[in-house]
């Protein structure tokens, strides 16, 4: 299996993030965004994280968009990596039409933080060529890939998708298609709690995220970490856990949701357990 023309479905910060790493290891890209804008943050969000990496011996930016290309419509390539909302009904939606417009010899891969990869399969005439490809935020930054193989994910497909994430400069680990994987099912708790301990006034954001920093080297605390990631996306990873596991324990903590409810998305909103202006 050979992939040179990714399609690379929402050009959100995730989506952004993976099409910026295939076309730096020099891949043609077709990103594809139906959103007003969408393509245009996305190749903004691209500029930026490649002009960081420029100052430090990185791809000249214009290179590497060169080999980007918006797409109004999902056409054929040889691997589609989907990062569309973190929702089970609209993935499934994307898999269908992606389903209809890929050649039969491409895969399908999805970003999904932990929305099951085998359902997601199981709407596609080839569930064998489908898989998960888990990329951590930000993307030209962070080196994980977590693969994750659905229940009918062939041996040969799961082997040319961690070849695949080697070649972009990452680092692959393998997973089983559980609920959250291995990511979420250890980090959302972790941050879940760390909102039940704010909610239950055990202390000040700050003071939370201080005692992860420099208690336990995490680069960023649970809370401001949970901003980056979008406390939506936070919310809706928890559910899949509590459904999934049906464990109470997994339930998303009620000042998540309030903030969630109130437009406090983190900082693509400007505000969420931090103030972003
Ligand atoms: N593109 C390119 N370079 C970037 C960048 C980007 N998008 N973001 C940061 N950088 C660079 C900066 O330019 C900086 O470079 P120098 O050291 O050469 O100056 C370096 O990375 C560090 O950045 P900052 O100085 O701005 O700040 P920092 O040291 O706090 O690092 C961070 C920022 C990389 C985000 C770091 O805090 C970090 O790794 N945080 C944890 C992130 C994390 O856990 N992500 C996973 C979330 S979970 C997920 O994504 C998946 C899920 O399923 C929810």
């Amino acid at each position: 299996m050979i992939f040179e023309r990714v399609l690379v479905a929402g050009a959100g910060q995730m989506g952004a993030g993976i099409a910026q790493v295939v076309a730096v290891s020099g891949r043609q890209v077709l990103l594809h965004d139906p959103f007003p804008g969408a393509l245009d943050r996305g190749f903004e969000t691209m500029r930026k994280s490649l002009g960081k990496l420029h100052e430090k011996g990185g791809a000249a930016p214009d290179d590497v968009l060169a080999r980007v290309t918006p797409v109004e419509a999902l056409v054929d390539a040889d691997l589609l990596i989907e990062a569309v909302v973190e929702d089970a009904d609209a993935k499934k939606e994307l898999f269908r039409d992606a389903d209809l417009a890929l050649g039969p010899e491409a895969v399908l891969a999805s970003n999904t933080s932990s929305i099951p990869i085998t359902e997601l399969a199981a709407v596609t005439s080839r569930p064998e060529r489908v898989i998960g490809m888990h990329f951590f935020n930000p993307v030209p930054v962070l080196s994980l890939v977590e693969v994750i193989r659905a229940e009918q994910t062939s041996d040969e497909t799961a082997a040319a998708i961690v070849e695949f994430a080697r070649d972009l400069g990452k680092t692959p680990a393998e997973a089983n298609d559980f609920p959250g994987f291995v990511s979420n099912r250890i980090l959302m708790p972790f941050v879940n709690e760390a909102a039940y301990a704010l909610m239950e006034g055990v202390a000040e954001a700050e003071a939370i995220d201080t005692v992860a920093k420099l208690g336990f080297a995490h680069p960023m605390g649970p809370l401001a970490l949970a901003d980056l990631i979008g406390l939506d996306t936070c919310v809706a990873i928890m559910d899949v856990l509590h459904d999934g596991l049906g464990d109470p324990k997994y339930a998303p903590c009620p000042l998540l949701r309030r903030y969630v409810a109130a437009g406090r998305l983190g900082r693509k909103s400007g505000r969420g357990f931090y103030d972003y202006g």
